[in-house]
């Protein structure tokens, strides 16, 4: 192996006692998670598409064959171990909530029906200018934004207690709010605070959440592409907690086939004229986006991702002026079924055109939910890690990865992936595996 000196392993604390996962949005995506985990611990499913459960990874060289179970060397928390908590404005318990959302079928839900219907929301922090199309009354009521700050702080100190929890996550499975570009408010945590308690509007619910679970030390990813906690104020709260953070927009459906199909066009130097993207879907969620300032959000997210993989500033030749569009559109009829059609142009040798149609039909709340069970997981990880602040080895499951400001984000799912699990390597002390890769190092010049 030709990697530079392995660094010290990390010490990281066992996964002792229960892990509560706080989930601010009870909608599709959270209800499709808890109750596959609760699906899951009684045997009824499998936990198909998450790298926690099921992802293995090759430590040392490939001769040594060793292919573990990621979840058999890392002290991860069993789901057994977990308990669910959350927050939504309308009152709905998780078995209600997951009928409505339509995604898991009734005989599956009916099966663990007690465990959902015990998962009631705590009323949510809500103002209806973040979320136009939403009209929740199951709210709290408070002067500042300060206060309803306090009141999220409160509900986890009791959930905590109530349930005799060790550690806590929490990852924002709400709607996506309409698009607000970093102000002066997000510089520092002194202007965020002073913001919170003169009710900026600038400051948005999912901000709150973030910051309750933040100030408190909590680790905290964000599953839409809303701000939440992606700006300087909160970075300094989380160096001061010492709380991991990660987001934003998870990786699924559309975005998803794009990370790994752009990577390969310019693995073979396949030029891009041209990349159209529309959807069809028709959830809460494609309700929301039918808002065009909550769409303008969740396009600021999609649109970047080619960009970075196919660098055009060396390709000019290639990937120069592409033209991309991604459409997004409210279809009632196929509730969380979502259809997503590309049209791609691409050129090859000579410069002759070429296209490659994707339609993939796919369920959205599906591809979420795993990631969702390992995003807490992992974040929970890092902080026994004693790891804070943005958590960029998570980038594989966003959309929009967060990156530190000095750094570029990071949307090939195969990097992504590398990433990962060299991060994973390192908590275990074990050598990382570079692209050059040992075995060809041995081989060819060892
Ligand atoms: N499903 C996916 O594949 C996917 C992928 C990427 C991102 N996302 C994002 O994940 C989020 C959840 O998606 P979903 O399909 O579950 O949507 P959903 O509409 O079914 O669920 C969102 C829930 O959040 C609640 N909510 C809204 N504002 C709230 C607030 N301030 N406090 C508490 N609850 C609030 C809503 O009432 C709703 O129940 C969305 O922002 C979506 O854009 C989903």
């Amino acid at each position: 192996m030709t990697t530079e000196a392995t660094p010290k392993k990390p010490e990281i604390k066992p996964a002792t006692g229960k892990l509560g996962v706080l989930t601010p949005g009870m909608g599709a995506v959270a209800t499709t998670f808890i109750a596959g985990v609760i699906a899951i611990r009684k045997g009824l499913a499998k936990p198909i598409g998450s790298l926690t459960q099921m992802g293995t990874i090759r430590l040392g060289k490939r001769t040594e064959k060793r292919f573990p179970l990621i979840k058999d060397v890392l002290p991860l928390t069993n789901l057994e171990d977990i308990v669910f908590g959350g927050w939504d404005i309308f009152e709905d318990n998780a078995y209600q909530a997951a009928l409505k959302a339509g995604v898991l079928e009734k005989e599956l839900l009916n099966q663990i029906r007690p465990e959902l219907e015990a998962i009631k929301p705590w009323k949510g922090v809500f103002q209806r200018e973040y979320v136009k199309k939403l009209d929740g009354h199951y709210i709290k009521q408070a002067k500042t934004k300060w206060d309803y700050a306090q009141m999220v702080m409160e509900d986890i100190a009791r959930f905590k207690e109530e349930h005799h929890l060790d550690r806590l996550v929490m990852v924002w499975t709400g709607s996506t709010e309409v698009y607000i570009k970093p102000g002066e408010v997000h510089q520092s945590l002194e202007a965020f605070e002073k913001g919170l308690k003169e009710n900026h509007p600038e400051i948005s619910p999912s901000m709150i959440y973030a910051y309750a679970a933040v100030k408190m030390g909590i680790p905290y990813a964000n599953g839409a592409p809303n701000l939440s906690v992606d700006f300087p104020a909160m970075w300094e709260l989380a160096k001061e907690t010492r709380a991991p953070i990660a987001g934003k927009d998870f990786k699924t459906g559309q975005t998803l086939m794009k990370t790994i199909l752009a990577p390969g066009l310019k693995a073979r130097l396949l030029g891009l004229e041209g990349w159209f993207s529309t959807n069809i879907l028709g959830n809460r969620d494609g309700e929301v986006l039918d808002d065009p300032d909550s769409f303008k959000t969740k396009e600021e997210s999609k649109l970047s991702v080619l960009e970075y993989i196919l660098q055009p500033e060396l390709y000019p030749e290639l990937y120069k002026n592409f033209y991309h569009k991604v459409r997004i559109n409210y279809y009632p009829p196929r509730g969380d079924n979502k259809e997503g059609w590309d049209n791609i142009d691409i050129f090859g040798w000579l410069g002759y055109p070429m296209q490659i149609k994707i339609d993939f039909l796919c369920r959205d709340s599906i591809l979420a939910a795993p990631i969702v069970l390992d995003l807490a997981l992992f974040l929970d990880l890092a902080g026994r890690a004693n790891f804070h602040g943005i958590q960029e080895w998570l980038s594989f499951y966003f959309k929009s990865p967060m990156h530190l400001p000095e750094l570029y984000p990071e949307h090939d799912l195969f990097i992504q992936l590398m990433k990962l699990k060299n991060t994973l390597r390192f908590m275990l002390g074990e050598e990382q595996i570079t692209h050059l890769g040992a075995d060809y190092y041995d081989y060819y010049q060892g």
